[in-house]
């Protein structure tokens, strides 16, 4: 069944589905374009993000505004969501059951927003979008195209920032995308 956005934000916001909802100050749905093309996926709020209510607005947030800003797009262009819509303590990877308890309501945002490209940014995300075997320095970069939509795993902002010799092949793939975007 399709559900519109209000149901969508009146489930997450009650949402006792997993655990994390015990920790939770905010649940953060996504933020951005309802009709983007493009549509950004991280793993999990942070700090920030549970207590903003928003998805990607501390530090590696501001990594992937300017890397959205290099590709001439604007945050507002694109739409952001997360595999999981709950801080996971201390920042930990999201356990499965929680992920497969969180993936619907990001099924229901990709039906509702009907983006051309996804770009699952860090492992975890493209393990649950892209490839349940993803391994993100080998795949990444790499477009499959699943029901019509262009998919493509590149490097967390967060990652970059502990490894900056990783940006170069971050810039390669948010060079890609820009072509894939104007292809399509
Ligand atoms: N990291 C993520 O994966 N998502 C956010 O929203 C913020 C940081």
């Amino acid at each position: 069944m399709r559900v519109s956005w209000k149901e969508l934000y009146e489930s997450s916001m009650n949402c006792q589905d997993c655990q994390l909802c015990k920790f939770r100050n905010n649940v953060v749905v996504g933020s951005g374009n309802m009709n983007a093309d493009i549509m950004f996926v991280g793993e999990g709020p942070g700090h920030d993000e549970d207590i903003q209510g928003l998805p990607f607005v501390g530090p590696a947030g501001q990594l992937l505004t300017k890397m959205i800003n290099a590709i001439e797009l604007d945050r507002k262009d694109v739409y952001i969501a997360n595999i999981v819509k709950c801080r996971p303590p201390q920042n930990r990877v999201p356990l499965e059951e929680e992920a497969l308890a969180c993936i619907p309501k990001l099924r229901a945002q990709v039906a509702l927003v009907s983006p051309k490209i996804i770009v699952c940014l860090g492992a975890t995300a493209a393990k649950y979008v892209y490839d349940k075997d993803v391994r993100i320095t080998k795949d990444r970069g790499n477009w499959k195209n699943k029901k019509g939509v262009w998919i493509i795993p590149t490097y967390h902002p967060s990652a970059l920032l502990r490894d900056p010799s990783k940006k170069y092949d971050a810039w390669e793939d948010f060079k890609s995308i820009k072509a894939k975007l104007n292809e399509i």
